[in-house]
């Protein structure tokens, strides 16, 4: 596919990795990915921004047949996703030099092995003149690494963001379908963005005095509405948790099982919404979305060693690490003649802050006991969340 046309002298370029199916070995890509470029030529000079996973070099070297010059590859955040075949334009382009921000170019020099005198470090606020377009360098640290940067293209007031506000969404089309692109993009948003949620308002902030008409970021389709992206990141970072639990489990031989289900019963009776996932057969990019909004995580598990099973222990790693806006946790499940699951459990919750409920477990399958503490909690959880759902915003 050739570059595509989005402002005069401005194009898309980049690969759509449309049978990709994981990321990191380890996120889940239903949809695939992009990684996009941006070729921009001013009347003096030409910039390149970004490149694509080296495993694409080929379209990219395609797509640049023609283009005999490139004064500028600016590189906005290190991870080979976007830089890995910079060290092909290089050679394709030998006079070009590297532009990013000091952070930037030494994790470049460390991971890409590119030499110090190809680059231009630029701090941030710095114009890049390339005659009558005009590119000013946005420090975004933290979305998702410390080095990421913006670039503004003053005259055609279009971002681009790289990771940020980007969807794994592998798609010819190079204008984001907003029905289809929101669910890609919070998901992008809930595996990628969310432990950075309050660095996330500061950059919106940041974005807020520039005009901007267009949205590029570096995977998925583009937005020519910015409110559409921008509202969605809003709502995500700052918003207030949903009426929703979210409750992974595994159960071995269905003692767990029958908790999780009493408990959802009694929660939806209550006007809880819930999101059940087994972890058996979950996909874990569901589980993060789901955190995007529940107010409520309840870890549901059998024991194993004296503790949790080991796809609950990948899992609760994985709640813990990306910080979701839950306000309430607890833990529910079995075990056979005793435990310290609840304890290890909550020891690896420790970047959640979460008001801990009482957890329920039971020795082997359930009792009336069991079941009644269960109904005490779901009283609990939907106490909780009208009493969130009343206060002042
Ligand atoms: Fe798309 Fe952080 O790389």
């Amino acid at each position: 596919m050739k570059g595509r046309k989005i402002r005069e002298n401005v194009y898309l370029l980049g690969a759509i990795d449309w049978n990709r199916r994981l990321f990191d070995a380890l996120m889940p890509l239903p949809d695939g990915t992009s990684y996009n470029a941006y070729l921009v030529q001013g009347s003096q000079k030409t910039a390149l921004i970004d490149t694509v996973d080296p495993t694409k070099w080929e379209v990219l070297q395609h797509q640049l047949e023609g283009v005999a010059k490139i004064d500028h590859i600016v590189i906005q955040h290190m991870e080979q996703d976007h830089s890995g075949s910079l060290p092909f334009v290089l050679q394709r382009y030998p006079q070009a030099t590297v532009v990013t921000n000091p952070r930037c170019k030494g994790m470049l020099i460390d991971h890409l092995h590119i030499a110090e005198d190809r680059f231009i470090t630029v701090e941030d606020g710095a114009k890049l003149q390339l005659g009558n377009k005009t590119l000013t360098f946005v420090y975004t640290p933290w979305v998702h690494l410390p080095e990421t940067m913006s670039t503004w293209l003053e005259e055609d007031r279009v971002l681009f963001s790289c990771d940020f506000f980007a969807s794994h969404l592998a798609t010819s089309d190079v204008w984001a379908n907003e029905t289809t692109t929101y669910e890609p993009a919070k998901r992008y948003y809930a595996e990628i963005m969310m432990p950075f949620a309050s660095v996330i308002v500061k950059n919106l902030a940041k974005l807020k005095p520039y005009p901007v008409e267009a949205i590029c970021p570096s995977h998925g389709p583009l937005y020519r509405r910015p409110a559409f992206i921008l509202e969605a990141y809003n709502e995500w970072a700052t918003g207030e948790p949903k009426n929703m639990v979210c409750l992974p489990y595994v159960s071995m031989h269905g003692s767990t099982e029958l908790l999780v289900h009493q408990l959802t019963a009694s929660l939806v009776e209550q006007g809880v919404a819930v999101q059940q996932f087994d972890l058996a057969v979950a996909e874990l990019g569901q589980l993060a979305l789901s955190l995007v909004d529940a107010a409520t995580i309840v870890i549901g598990t059998p024991t194993v060693h004296a503790g949790p099973h080991p796809s609950v222990v990948s899992a609760a790693f994985i709640a813990n690490a990306l910080k979701p806006k839950a306000k309430y946790a607890t833990v529910i499940g079995s075990f056979g003649w005793g435990s310290k699951t609840v304890e290890k459990l909550v020891a690896m919750l420790d970047q959640l802050k979460v008001e801990l409920l009482d957890p329920v477990m039971c020795k082997g399958q359930p009792r009336a006991a069991d079941y009644a503490a269960l109904a005490q909690l779901a009283n609990t959880i939907a106490a909780k969340h009208a009493a969130l759902a009343s206060r002042d915003p």
